[in-house]
């Protein structure tokens, strides 16, 4: 597929997709959502892609957040609109079946910030820098942020944050919770494919599962576990399972099928 402002490459059956506005340091338009929206679609339907790679394009910026320039003459209607779309794209991402890695390689503020948290894991460069600053714009967060981080680094840390519109660098969003490794910014892209290679090594139909059940806390505590015992009882009646179960009996690895 052929995108304005996305590139995508399709290796070891990764798809890395490249947020591609350098110059407005990847800050993302309307347009920007609809094309990552439907590469995560086509990626969901293609067998030959296993999991996915979100980065940004340059040195300088994973995403400088929602394109500024083009939300302020919004009125209240467009802004309202503006959010809901980016909210829905965003649990597209969240729900997606196929796991989904963000490589922070910049400035990940406001809908960039909320599109990291978005992924289902975080791995940052050294000169990552994480905000919410909309704040300082007379905003709040629009696409997820008041809940998202909340989730991912509690209520009290989210509120400052939040609240000031400080930026926080790599490490300290790894001391938050908010992303899961640091490496240097020459490493960012290797050690995320190799991340995505011991994730798609195993079953994808376990990852499917295992996502699901973990979303499904989202709705509430109840239906998270509720999730948890439909997906675990479907297990049991997969190849995979019988193959992993049987490799650990004969103390080989296991060979999955996908099945
Ligand atoms: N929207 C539109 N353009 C942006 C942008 C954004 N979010 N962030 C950067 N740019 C553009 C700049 O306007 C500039 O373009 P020009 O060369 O045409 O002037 C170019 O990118 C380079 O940026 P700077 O010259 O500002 O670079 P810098 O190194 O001096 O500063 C920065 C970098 C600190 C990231 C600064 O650009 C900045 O503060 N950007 C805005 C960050 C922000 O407020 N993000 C939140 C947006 S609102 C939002 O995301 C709402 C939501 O939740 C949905």
């Amino acid at each position: 597929m052929n995108f304005s402002n996305l590139t995508t490459e399709l290796t070891n059956e990764i798809l890395t997709l490249k947020i591609n506005r350098p110059k407005q340091l990847n800050a993302l338009t309307r347009l920007t959502i609809e094309e990552i929206g439907k590469a995560v679609s086509h990626a969901i339907n293609n067998e030959d892609v296993k999991g996915i790679i979100l980065t940004g394009t340059g040195e300088k910026a994973f995403v400088a957040g929602a394109d500024i320039k083009e939300f302020s003459s919004f009125n209240r209607e467009q802004g309202q609109s503006l959010s809901a779309f980016g909210h829905m794209v965003f649990k597209q991402i969240e729900d997606c079946p196929k796991p989904i890695i963000a490589a922070v390689n910049g400035f990940a503020l406001g809908g960039g910030c909320e599109l990291a948290m978005a992924c289902h894991i975080r791995v940052a460069s050294e000169t990552a820098k994480f905000s919410q600053p909309e704040v300082q714009l007379g905003l709040v967060p629009g696409y997820g942020g008041t809940q998202r981080l909340v989730k991912l680094i509690g209520k009290s840390r989210a509120l400052e944050l939040l609240l000031t519109g400080d930026m926080i660098n790599a490490f300290q969003a790894k001391e938050y919770g908010l992303v899961n490794e640091v490496v240097t910014l020459a490493e960012l892209m290797p050690f995320a494919n190799k991340l995505m290679q011991k994730i798609t090594s195993k079953s994808a139909l376990t990852a499917k599962a295992i996502l699901k059940c973990v979303n499904a806390h989202y709705l509430s505590l109840d239906e998270g576990y509720e999730t948890e015992t439909i997906e675990f009882g479907k297990c049991f009646q997969t190849s995979d399972f019988r193959e992993g179960v049987s490799a650990f009996l004969e103390k080989r690895k296991p060979n999955f099928s996908n099945r």
